[in-house]
């Protein structure tokens, strides 16, 4: 067991910890136990997560007393859907749950979000563990205390904030993960650092592809949580600075939606959208040429594109992309709201892109 780091998210009677590093779950195991008066806990996990973490986490928690009873979806984000969220709450409800216990998501994102907002409202709300086994959920989706699911309006236009009582980034259950998702979770690190944290930014550099497992990860994952746990912390509900946390997001959203379904991943889309979040910054005159290279050169030195044509889908048409972007939820009175940044550790919130220029600029990137 590596050494195991505590991050704490600071939101008065809803506070909680994070636990992060090798051998996370074990060190957590008794405390996680006192979330479960009835000495049982339904789990919900996918199928894949199933096959490959299931039996581990249910002899860890037995070896506490604590007897898991799963409950299995699909993979993917078919299941972060109206069906989904009935399939989990009828779950809960056939399992007889009470408001005294709490529910486990052993998962990645979909997992997360889905079974947060099955809490947020079975029994008008019940308490929550996350269990993230994807990078991706261990840095971003598991804190913070966004769920939700789907509807054929968008991705994730209906759920609510309900935060976690625990969360244990275990790094054990990434061996399984493929390199792909791994690199995709790493952009949100990325993110994070260069939001708001350029000494994070440094040691990222100079790790290199290195920092995507081992215990320098464990170091970089920590700080990234503890960085959005400040920025959660100030602003829960998104009205103001949270925003900042899309660095990245609005380009990548657009790239998202224009690609054909599962040709991308978010965390592929995102640093593609955090390299040109940066450029643009850049061709605006309010970040300098150097710092929007050095963000490009460190995310394919992971391994992760650093523009559009490096995507694996790379039909692009500016005049789309733009379109997209009119339709993020940051938006505000009908402007395009982008996260820039004036260097590496400095981004901040426009929100009011001129849209006649971000064409422009488009054009010339994917010329
Ligand atoms: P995911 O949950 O679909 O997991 C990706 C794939 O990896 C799945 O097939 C899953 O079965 C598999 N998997 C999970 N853990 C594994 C492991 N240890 N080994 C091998 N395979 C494993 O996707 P994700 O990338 O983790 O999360 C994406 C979701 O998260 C999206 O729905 C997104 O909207 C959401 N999200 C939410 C927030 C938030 O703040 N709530 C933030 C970012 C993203
Ligand atoms: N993933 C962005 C947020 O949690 O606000």
């Amino acid at each position: 067991m590596s050494e195991i780091m505590r991050v704490n998210v600071g939101l008065g009677e809803r506070s909680y910890d994070v636990l992060v590093g090798a051998g996370a779950l074990t060190a957590a195991a008794p405390e996680l136990v006192r979330h479960f008066p009835r000495g049982r806990a339904i789990l919900i996990t996918d199928r894949h997560v199933a096959g490959l973490h299931l039996e581990r986490v249910s002899e860890t928690l037995a070896a506490h007393g604590l007897e898991v009873e799963p409950v299995i979806v699909e993979p993917g984000e078919t299941s972060k859907s109206w069906a989904g969220l009935a399939r989990v709450v009828d779950a809960l409800l056939d399992h007889n749950i009470e408001r005294a216990e709490a529910v486990i998501a052993l998962g990645g994102g979909v997992i997360g979000d889905l079974t947060g907002f099955a809490a947020a409202i079975t029994k008008r709300g019940i308490d929550f563990i996350q269990i993230p086994t994807t990078l991706l959920a261990q840095v971003d989706s598991s804190v913070g205390g966004k769920t939700g699911i789907n509807t054929t309006h968008g991705k994730n236009f209906a759920g609510a904030f309900h935060q976690p009582r625990l969360v244990i980034a275990d790094r054990d259950l990434l061996a399984t993960l493929p390199l792909r998702e791994r690199r995709a979770g790493y952009a949100e690190i990325v993110k994070a650092a260069l939001i708001g944290d350029a000494a994070l930014f440094e040691q990222l550099e100079a790790a290199g592809a290195d920092g995507l497992d081992g215990a320098g990860l464990d170091a970089a994952v920590a700080a990234a949580i503890a960085f959005k746990a400040r920025i959660v912390a100030e602003d829960e509900r998104e009205g103001g600075v949270r925003a900042l946390l899309n660095l990245g997001h609005t380009f990548g959203h657009a790239f998202e939606a224009d690609a054909p379904k599962d040709v991308i991943r978010h965390g592929e889309a995102v640093a593609a959208g955090i390299a040109l979040a940066f450029a643009y910054s850049a061709h605006r005159g309010v970040c300098s040429a150097g710092d929007a290279a050095r963000v490009e050169a460190h995310l394919r030195a992971v391994g992760l594109p650093a523009s559009a044509a490096e995507l694996a889908h790379t039909d692009w048409q500016a005049s789309s992309l733009v379109s997209r972007m009119r339709d993020d939820k940051k938006n505000m009175d009908g402007r395009i709201t982008l996260i820039l940044a004036r260097g590496i550790g400095a981004a901040y919130i426009d929100r009011a892109a001129d849209e006649a220029d971000l064409l422009s600029f488009m054009e010339t990137q994917l010329s």
